[in-house]
């Protein structure tokens, strides 16, 4: 980043030992297909809900991130940014919301606009376990409607996300950010008891307090602590319709069944916030970074970018966090597709009949794997079964005759002589009998 000396861990690299970026990582198999789990998961669900994909560029110009609040770490910190050969400032997505609401407005589409997403988003942030520079989120927006109900929609999806993939230590915590006619009231009064104490707690204490005072009330420093603790609350001082908005918001939690506590010292990292916000945290994951998501209302961002004014509510769920969750809880512990039929080839290696076979069974649905080159028939069966295939199809030379071929129930080691013409059907079957 502009100005800063590199640390060593960040010294040029050495070309002969590429590595991934520090604070970057690689996903590789089997730990890809719980990525196709979690994100198939997520889209399903946010069908159901009546979402539609949206998927914006990975750099916008570095402006649409300006919105998001200057006084945030995000923005005045963490971006990675830079300026491109035709002399434009752009920044690599550092959050979700301000490009879908720049494509909003940009493309006018009806509301309520209803859209989810998967992305890479990009942080400069002192790496750790559940904190990167490149980490994904799954999430979801709504443009055009401020009513609760839509409020409680957004939560009900993320909720049942979590609960679908058996996360039982994710709670919601809940506060609202009140309006224009209430915050600025609060936060005079907050800003004003923060600088009463500054005298005890110091200059960085003051200094935070000056920057933003709501940002204070996250903080997590223990000698702040006291102070934090008896500062003014932002929902005893909501305006009449914010309080009777926040008050809907969470009686329809109740009625849908969906938990939540009320956090009123949440402040989550940006200033679009408007009205209700949100956080789900893990217990399961260290304090530092235990939200596996959060989100909340930004009622003013559209007007802020030049559009029309519209409310907005959403989330963004980070899907490095919510693995960390399912590890700690046991979950989604392994999402890898069983393979159906494993194809052992006993002819001549040049009869091309295993390539036919297996491309066969492949495009009537199968999941079919095979060796490659000229492997003894020993060698393929003990292929057949690292792979964890349901059975084994074995081309011989006896059963060819007959135009048939032996399948092998890899578990029981049962073996049965299946026409070639009835292979197909035969394996399909049993795959959904056994429900894969
Ligand atoms: P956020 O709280 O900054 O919100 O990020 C959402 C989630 O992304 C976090 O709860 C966490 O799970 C994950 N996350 C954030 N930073 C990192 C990181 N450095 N490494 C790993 N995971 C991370 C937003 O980004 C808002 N755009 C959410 C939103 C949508 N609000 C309204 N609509």
């Amino acid at each position: 980043m502009p100005g800063d000396a590199p640390s060593a861990d960040e010294a040029p690299v050495d070309v002969s030992r590429y590595r991934a970026p520090i604070g970057t990582h690689d996903v590789l198999p089997p730990e890809s297909n719980r990525w196709i789990a979690l994100v198939s998961a997520f889209a399903c669900r946010a069908s159901r809900f009546g979402f539609d994909l949206v998927v914006t560029p990975v750099f916008e110009h570095r402006e649409v991130f300006q919105r998001v609040g200057e006084s945030t770490d995000v923005v005045r910190k963490e971006m990675y940014d830079f300026t491109d050969k035709g002399g434009r400032a752009i920044a690599l997505r550092p959050e979700g919301t301000a490009p879908v609401v720049r494509a909003f407005v940009q493309h006018h589409p009806p509301t309520p606009w209803k859209v989810w997403y998967v992305a890479p988003h990009f942080r400069y942030e002192r790496p750790q376990k559940g904190r990167y520079r490149q980490h994904w989120q799954v999430g979801a927006e709504v443009l055009g409607s401020d009513d609760p109900d839509v409020d409680v929609e957004v939560i009900a999806l993320a909720h049942g996300f979590y609960r679908g993939l058996g996360l039982e230590r994710v709670s919601l915590l809940l506060n609202s950010m009140g309006d224009e006619r209430s915050r600025p009231a609060y936060v005079a009064m907050l800003r004003e008891y923060l600088l009463d104490h500054a005298g005890e707690l110091g200059g960085e204490f003051r200094a935070r307090v000056e920057q933003s005072p709501l940002r204070v009330l996250d903080s997590k420093r223990d000698d702040w602590h006291d102070v934090i603790e008896r500062a003014p609350q932002l929902t005893d001082h909501l305006s009449d319709e914010s309080r009777a908005h926040f008050e809907t918001v969470q009686r329809r939690l109740d009625d849908v069944g969906i938990e939540h506590a009320l956090a009123p010292r949440l402040v989550r990292g940006y200033d679009y916030y408007t009205g209700t916000t949100f956080e789900f945290v893990s217990d399961a994951l260290d304090a530092a970074q235990n939200a596996v998501g959060g989100g909340g209302r930004y009622d003013r961002l559209a007007e802020e970018m030049g559009g029309p004014p519209t409310p907005g509510i959403g989330f963004g769920i980070g899907i490095e966090r919510v693995l960390i969750a399912c590890d700690a809880e046991g979950k989604l512990r392994d999402a890898s597709p069983m393979v159906d039929a494993f194809v052992v080839n006993g002819l001549d290696p040049g009869s091309g009949e295993v390539a036919l076979v297996a491309n066969e069974l492949r495009e009537s649905g199968l999941r079919v794997e095979r060796t490659y080159g000229d492997r003894s028939v020993k060698a393929q069966w003990k292929a057949a079964d690292r792979s964890g295939a349901a059975f084994g199809v074995m081309l011989g030379r006896a059963e060819a005759e007959r135009r048939a071929v032996a399948v092998k129930d890899l578990r029981t080691r049962e073996q049965v002589e299946v026409s070639r013409d009835a292979l197909a059907g035969w394996l399909r079957a049993r795959r959904d009998e056994a429900g894969r």
